[in-house]
Parts: C-alpha cells; structure tokens; sequence
C-alpha cells in the first residue's frame, strides 16, 4: 500500500519521442516513402500543439539519426527539404506559441543552407519564458553524443580548466549537446521495443512507453494516454517509498 510519503505524478516535465514508422505507414498506404515523412510533420505539429496545452516543459524529438545517413540519397533529400519548409511554414506560429526551438547533434553534416535555417529559427523563437522547449535532434547519436562529450571534458582536463575529482553528472550534461539534462517520459511509435541510439544519457529514470502504430496514425488522444499512464506510475528513483 502506498505510505503517505508517496507522492502522485504530475504530468512530466520533459518527454521525448522516437517517431517511428512513417516509412511502413506509407507502404502500407500505398505512398511514397517521403510522403509518410510529410505526414509524419503534421503529427508533430498536433503534438506540439497538444503539449502547449498540457504545460509541458519540453518536447525533444528524434527527427534524424546518425545511423540516418545509410538511407537512400532521394529520403535524406526529402527530409532535409521537410526540415526546411517546416521552419518556413511553422516558425511565426511557434513563436506566437512561445515554443522555443532548438536543434542538436551533427548539425555540419546537413550544409550550410539548413544551417542558417536553424538559426533563423533558433533566434526568431528566442524566448525568456518559453511555453515550451521544442528540440529537434538532426544527425543524432547517443553514443556519438557521449564520445563528443568525453572528448571536450578530456580536453579541459589537460588544459587544467577542471579537475578530474570534480567529473560528475552536471559536466556530463553541460558539455552534451542534448538541451535537456533529464527525460521524464519517452514514447517510441512504430512497435519495435528499443531505444536505437537516443539519448542514452538523459533517460537514465525515464518511464518509457512503445506506442504499436506508426508514428502517421498517432493522434492527441494516444499522446494523452501515455501522459495519463505516466501520473499513475510510482517514480522511485532507487528509493524505497
Ligand atoms: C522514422 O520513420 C522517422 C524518421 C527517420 C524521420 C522523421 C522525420 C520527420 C517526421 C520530418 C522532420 C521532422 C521535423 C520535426 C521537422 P521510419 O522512416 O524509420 O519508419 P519505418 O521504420 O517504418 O521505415
């Protein structure tokens, strides 16, 4: 039985998302495989919406994996594009929103044209007290995050800027690239149970949810369910409550 110091969950503060499956959605449906990405935007757009409305802190979305760049040049081309006419499209909605936006991973990889789309969009949703955190991984990698990170804080090792004693998990997250330092609630879409390769770091206590449809047919109603499902679960974080 629950003792009174067990506390009930509020919403979570910081979700993220795996959107899988708009590549079987759109076989499925007969459709070019781009199409399942494009309709995979639309989504995105109703859950940010949706998650303006709950208060949610923030939203960090899986948009493009390093493992990515082994797909056929013709879908990288068509996600680059998808990237670009939703910063266009959504960019004055957003922030009339107060939705923050912001990209990270191997943002170089992606040239120089989506580069300065990011940061207009970065700078024009710039906000002091943001509604929401929209944070879009590009060319991310978990694993690759991790090296990166190692890399910088070897670097201020030998340049004497830290001590090795003084490592702990704030100077991991400090030089991640990842914006969020902890995920309260990661939902995978598209039926397969795994993580590939996403922040591997910030999901040490997430509750993790696999959502069996593709992420296409994935509506508010289902993005509730899993916010309600999380309120129930006890988050013990190791301790015995
Ligand atoms: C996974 O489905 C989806 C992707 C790899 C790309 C997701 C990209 C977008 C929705 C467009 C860009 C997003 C934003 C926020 C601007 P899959 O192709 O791996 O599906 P499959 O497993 O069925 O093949």
């Amino acid at each position: 039985m629950a003792n009174k110091n067990t506390k009930k969950n509020n919403y979570p503060k910081n979700v993220g998302i795996i959107m899988d499956g708009n590549g079987r959605w759109a076989l499925k449906n007969s459709l070019k495989i781009s199409q399942g990405h494009k309709q995979g935007v639309e989504i995105v757009k109703k859950i940010v919406e949706e998650s303006v409305k709950q208060n949610i802190k923030s939203l960090t979305l899986y948009a493009f994996s390093s493992e990515n760049w082994k797909r056929p040049k013709a879908e990288i081309n068509a996600i680059k594009k998808l990237v670009i006419e939703a910063i266009n499209e959504q960019v004055p909605e957003l922030k009339e929103q107060k939705v923050s936006l912001k990209f990270f991973g191997h943002l170089n990889d992606f040239g120089k044209k989506i580069l300065q789309k990011i940061a207009y969009a970065e700078n024009k949703t710039k906000c002091k007290s943001s509604k929401l955190d929209l944070n879009i991984a590009l060319g991310y990698g978990g694993q690759q995050d991790i090296v990166d990170v190692v890399k910088n804080i070897s670097s201020m090792v030998l340049s004497k800027e830290i001590k090795i004693e003084d490592i702990n998990e704030k100077t991991i997250n400090k030089n991640s690239s990842v914006p969020v330092d902890e995920i309260d609630l990661l939902i995978r879409t598209g039926g397969d149970n795994r993580i590939s390769n996403f922040l591997l770091f910030q999901i040490a206590y997430a509750e993790i949810m696999f959502v069996d449809k593709y992420w296409p047919d994935f509506t508010t109603n289902d993005y509730m369910k899993c916010l309600n499902n999380f309120k129930k679960v006890s988050r013990r974080f190791g301790r015995r409550i």
